[in-house]
């Protein structure tokens, strides 16, 4: 089995207040966006990585790319004004009957065995992404008051990466743009098909890198990693 990954990596970070992209933060010294993508240059399941990027980053991951020797980046494409439009930007550039992969560039933790339990899925079933089951207690809330206290056991906290065959991923970016349809993931704009897709259960270490304090956790994880390496 083997796939292509589309590595969406052309957001602002302004959550993350650094004055750059968060993705040049260091963890361990090495870059996040480094840390991403080694997981998927060293894994040999992946067949090419499509990393979309903000042109006022190009000089710098260019130099991060060669400096830390990625080698399976085929194309470098411009990023869009929203993740979507970014990804969109990268499939269209995407030649291959491969599953394709979308992983954010700000979640360095994702798993080898992880991605290949997803890729498989998704052969299998046309799409499937990662999520863990929600840990907290839900309530829906409108103006400042609860309105439903929403049933646990059915919740999902969804992650990256989400895998799809390639021809049911374009036709479900083209009907997106033809119904104006922002998503905050790749997985609604399959649903939007009314097309299954299913979920395969990961691991509560894939953070996203969104706010200054994740990166407290990002530093624990790693600690973590490393006495796991031990
Ligand atoms: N991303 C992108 N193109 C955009 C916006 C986001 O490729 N126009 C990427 C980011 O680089 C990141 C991933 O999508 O790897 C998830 O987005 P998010 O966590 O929201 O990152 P940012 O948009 O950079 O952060 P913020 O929303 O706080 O500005
Ligand atoms: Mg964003």
């Amino acid at each position: 089995m083997t796939y292509q990954v589309i590595l969406p990596a052309a957001g602002q970070g302004k959550r993350m207040g650094a004055g750059r992209n968060k993705l040049l933060l260091e963890l361990n010294g090495v870059p996040v966006l480094i840390h991403t993508l080694k997981v998927f240059d060293e894994d040999e399941g992946c067949s090419g990585i499509i990393l979309a990027i903000h042109p006022h980053d190009e000089k710098e991951f260019k130099a991060l790319l060669k400096k830390y020797h990625i080698k399976k980046v085929m194309n470098l494409v411009r990023g869009g004004e929203e993740r979507q439009h970014s990804i969109y930007n990268a499939l269209k550039t995407v030649n291959t009957n491969d599953i394709i992969l979308v992983h954010d560039a700000a979640r360095p933790f994702i798993r080898k065995e992880q991605i290949h339990r997803l890729a498989e899925t998704a052969e299998e079933t046309g799409a499937a992404i990662i999520g863990v089951p929600a840990k907290d207690t839900m309530k829906k809330v409108q103006d400042g008051v609860i309105v439903e206290t929403v049933e646990r056991s059915s919740l999902w906290a969804v992650q990256t990466p989400q895998a799809f065959r390639i021809s049911l991923l374009r036709k479900a970016y083209e009907k997106a743009e033809a119904d104006h349809f922002l998503g905050t993931d790749d997985a609604s704009l399959v649903e939007r098909l009314n097309m299954p897709v299913a979920i395969v259960e990961g691991d509560y270490d894939n953070i996203k890198l969104t706010t200054p304090e994740d990166l407290y956790f990002a530093e624990a994880i790693l600690k973590k990693r490393e006495k796991e390496f031990c």
